[in-house]
């Protein structure tokens, strides 16, 4: 049933209906249509459009509906309905009967499709979210099991220098976190609520759409109707986060690929991940690294296509927006599927330890070495270079490496050249000599790999009430301990909002408060991590979190009381006094027993700098 019938005196042609319809692929949006259809119904009989019972009586149509969606979604793709909106409320009427008509009341499938694509996209990133995750920590196993192996670094693919293959391994780590960075701040513009748009000028219904919002778990209404049912910056954006993160994939891919080639023998894939040839019974092909290259393309190709479609699109929705699906549709589960493919290849690797040695001696790839042990013999750099040029040269003439040259042979280039350079020279004096931050020293690389192992295992995020018992736990024991002030469950749940806690491998560990005085001062309060978890850095990881916290809310100034101000000092907070903090004082260190001989000292981390001057704090009461 099309929506649309009445002002129509005949259908629609055969072809024109089979090139307008986009149920054959926006059917996959069918769950988040109907989440988003309960979501609307509720804010229908909020304003008196459906009675309690109307809308209880559509709410449970849309949730059969959604049950049989959830059991069948491909049936629906051939149901011959316009789009998903369509088939959704014909499906509802068919269901429930006419009352299924008023459904449609104050809603345009104009402000519906951008809440369904965004719901899908939220769901979807969240997923890549956690695929993302997995690889880092597979590139980080890797790196801790092959430290020690030594490969040999290229650029412009000649042998360069010899690298750590845990730094290649690390390497990628960092290129992962950028995309993982990138589809977070990504996920906080999808998470923007459109429905109570309209069709472009807002809805005449007084709907609270904030509340809408929070009801679909978005962090906020959108502002401005007219914007909110053409904007698809949200769409181009994942697709700009999937080309770049399928960039840094397929440059992976093809350095496996030329690792795993018979000439480097670097890399064995194991079986899992190749497959042979129908013809050649030697072979084992890297079909799971090609294919990352190769989809490589068509995810680019989505995102040039999206942002082509939207060029100079007049305001406000136009058909033109129905292209927006497919691309995405088809380029975030190829980008899922290629960060699974790459973990099960990143798992599955053997690493031929010897022949990333041998490789990494030749080549002259300690070259460098030989010109800065001049340059430490007071030979001007550019000289030095160019007699390392010419022992290069002596050293191919005699099919040797550098190291393997006699003396004599060094000192008829350069007599200042002693016993001494072939020390220098050997790869493991090559690789131990970048130990600044960030080189390829195993020191170095052992440093990444701890500080990536650290940053995995723990996750700070704000608190829920599934966390009070947890949180309970931590305060009562550090309150017993005489480190913290004991606080009632009740409290904890009354003002669950205020909390932080961490997690690792999946269990709270950590918990921290942030109290904000009815003067706008703030306090940490309640920072607590288990005594006996081994996961470092989750105060700091709890302090920064809520420090961003206090930024986000536009605090000046957040003060801590503590006994540990060498911890605080790190992180930015510098020494107070409590004469500067009459609301501290009165809230609790009246009624405090060691009012008179407490040890705490006072410090605050100024956000505004306002504050630094008398102003205690912001709202003036
Ligand atoms: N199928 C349409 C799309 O994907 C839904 C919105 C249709 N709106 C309209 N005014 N025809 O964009």
């Amino acid at each position: 049933m099309a929506l649309w019938g009445g002002r129509f005196s005949s259908g629609p042609d055969q072809a024109f209906k089979q090139f307008n319809d986009s149920l054959p692929f926006d059917y996959q949006l069918a769950e988040h249509d109907i989440v988003g259809s309960i979501a609307w119904a509720g804010a229908l009989q909020q304003v008196n459009v459906l009675s309690e019972q109307e809308h209880l009586t559509i709410v449970d149509g849309l949730q059969q509906i959604l049950q049989e969606v959830e059991a069948d979604p491909l049936s629906i793709a051939s149901a011959g309905d316009e789009d998903i909106h369509s088939y959704v409320e014909s499906k509802l009427i068919e269901t429930i009967g006419d009352l299924g008509k008023k459904l449609h009341t104050g809603r345009s499938r104009n402000d519906q499709v951008a809440t369904d694509f965004r719901l899908w996209s939220r769901k979807t990133a969240e997923q890549l979210l956690k695929a993302i995750a997995a690889l880092k920590s597979a590139l980080v196993t890797l790196a801790e099991r092959e430290l020690g192996t030594v490969l040999p670094g290229y650029t412009h693919l000649q042998r360069a220098q010899p690298v750590l293959f845990s730094h290649w391994c690390m390497a990628y780590f960092e290129m992962l976190e950028r995309d993982e960075k990138r589809l977070q701040g990504a996920l906080e513009r999808i998470n923007v609520c459109p429905l109570g748009s309209g069709a472009l000028a807002g809805t005449a219904y007084a709907i609270d759409r904030q509340k809408l919002a929070t009801d679909l778990g978005f962090s906020h209404a959108t502002k401005n109707s007219l914007d909110a049912v053409s904007d698809r910056d949200f769409v181009v954006e994942l697709l700009s986060c999937a080309s770049i993160s399928m960039m840094h994939l397929s440059r992976l891919a093809e350095d496996m690929i030329f690792y795993n080639s018979g000439e480097a023998g670097f890399l064995e894939l194991a079986d899992s991940v190749t497959s042979g040839s129908s013809l050649m019974p030697q072979k084992k092909n890297p079909d799971a690294l090609e294919l990352i290259r190769g989809k490589t393309g068509r995810v680019f190709g989505a995102f040039s296509a999206m942002m082509m479609t939207l060029k100079a699109l007049p305001l406000a929705y136009n058909k033109d927006m129905q292209e927006d699906k497919e691309g995405l549709f088809d380029a975030m589960p190829t980008w899922l599927a290629c960060i699974h493919m790459a973990q099960a290849c990143i798992e599955g690797v053997k690493v031929n330890a010897e022949k990333t040695k041998q490789a990494a001696q030749g080549g002259h790839a300690n070259a460098t070495e030989l010109a800065d042990y001049l340059v430490a013999k007071g030979i001007p750099f550019r000289e030095g270079h160019h007699i390392v040029g010419e022992l290069v040269q002596l050293a191919i003439s005699q099919g040797q490496n550098l190291e393997q040259l006699s003396l004599s042979d060094f000192k008829s280039v350069c007599d200042v050249i002693d016993d001494d350079v072939y020390p220098v020279l050997e790869l493991q004096a090559c690789l131990d000599a970048r130990k600044a931050l960030g080189g390829t020293s195993q020191k170095q690389v052992q440093f990444a790999i701890n500080q990536a192992k650290q940053a995995q295992r723990i996750i700070v995020r704000d608190a829920t009430l599934d966390d009070v018992d947890a949180i309970a736990g931590l305060i009562q024991y550090w309150a017993r301990e005489g480190e913290n002030l004991p606080r009632a469950k009740s409290d904890m749940v009354h003002s669950i909002n205020e909390f932080a806690v961490t997690e690792v491998d999946g269990k709270v560990c950590g918990c921290a408060s942030l109290y904000i005085y009815d003067t706008g001062l703030a306090e940490i309060r309640s920072l607590g991590v288990c005594p006996n978890s081994e996961a470092k850095g989750q105060g700091r990881a709890l302090v920064n979190h809520l420090l961003e916290k206090g930024k986000k809310l536009a605090l000046g100034r957040i003060i801590v009381l503590t006994r540990v101000p060498g911890f605080f000092a790190k992180l930015g907070f510098a020494d107070s006094h409590k004469s500067q903090l009459p609301e501290k004082v009165m809230k609790d260190c009246e009624l405090c027993l060691r009012k008179d001989n407490c040890d705490e000292v006072a410090m605050d981390f100024v956000i505004d700098s306002a504050y630094q001057q008398e102003i205690p704090c912001k709202v003036v009461a």
